[in-house]
């Protein structure tokens, strides 16, 4: 579904962000990207969206290699992929219901069934008495919710969530991470990227850990190798007992 290979990114030439990143994301799974402030968590999601180029190695998102595409397909693509960014990017001079269809009307979808989706991803996130607001006049939580709900409305086969809960209260996030399960249990491929070590912590999920431009710890290698240690440990202790030399 996801694929880094080798990737390197520079914003700047001088600065590279992601030096030599790996990933590999199967379809439905879960996985966190964990890592500290300016590790390039942000920069891979971006990729992924096909908003920034790789300066090296290859991104391939459902099949598509994003360095091939044309510029033309951007948006095809794009339709698949439901996007919470970190910025929230919000049309200020919409209303809240607006900016969540948004992701629908691209679909052609029938105004009557537009506002009915709608209406149900609003309640879900909790922001069915804001429908008609503008987003600016929005607290940052609320906001990120609208966020939320224009990423989910279009059942998205890839979600890609940028510290979705960053600006949330504790139950809030519960809800919203709720949510996200609920995508994933449909079948939404889910990548989200947070420093929030309580977010995945006890989940059981995978996780992905970007350092020095590296993606350098993922849980499922840890269980394998851990797996491959205890099933080295149980063959060399059978040796012993075999009478061979320690
Ligand atoms: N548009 C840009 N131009 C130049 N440098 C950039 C740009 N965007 C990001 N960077 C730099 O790239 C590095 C990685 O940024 P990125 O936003 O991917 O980090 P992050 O892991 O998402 O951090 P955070 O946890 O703070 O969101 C940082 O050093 C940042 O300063
Ligand atoms: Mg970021």
């Amino acid at each position: 579904m996801i694929q880094l290979f080798h990737v390197s990114m520079a914003y700047q030439p001088d600065q590279p962000v992601l030096v030599d990143a790996n990933l590999q994301v199967e379809k439905g799974e879960f996985v966190y990207l964990t890592g500290q402030s300016g590790a390039g968590k942000t920069t891979i999601l971006k990729l992924l969206f096909c908003e920034v180029q790789p300066t090296g190695g290859q991104v391939l998102v459902m099949g598509r290699n994003v360095s091939r595409i044309s510029p033309r397909s951007i948006p095809y693509l794009r339709r698949k992929i439901g996007v919470v960014f970190q910025d929230f990017r919000l049309l200020p001079r919409r209303t809240v219901a607006e900016n969540v269809a948004i992701g629908l009307e691209i679909l052609g979808l029938s105004r009557r069934e537009i506002d009915r989706r709608v209406a149900l991803v609003l309640k879900q996130v909790g922001l069915a008495h804001r429908a008609r607001g503008f987003p600016p006049q929005l607290s940052g939580g609320e906001q990120q919710r609208v966020a939320v709900a224009r990423a989910l409305i279009a059942e998205p086969a890839i979600l890609l969530a940028d510290e979705p809960t960053g600006n949330l209260d504790e139950d809030t996030t519960r809800d919203i991470m709720r949510l996200f399960g609920d995508a994933n249990a449909r079948g939404t491929t889910v990548l989200l990227a947070t420093h929030d070590r309580r977010l995945f912590e006890r989940t059981g999920r995978r996780v992905v850990r970007v350092e020095a431009g590296k993606t350098v710890f993922d849980s499922d290698i840890r269980l394998e190798a851990r797996e491959a240690e205890r099933q080295a440990a149980a063959s060399s202790v059978g040796r012993r007992r075999g009478g061979e030399p320690v």
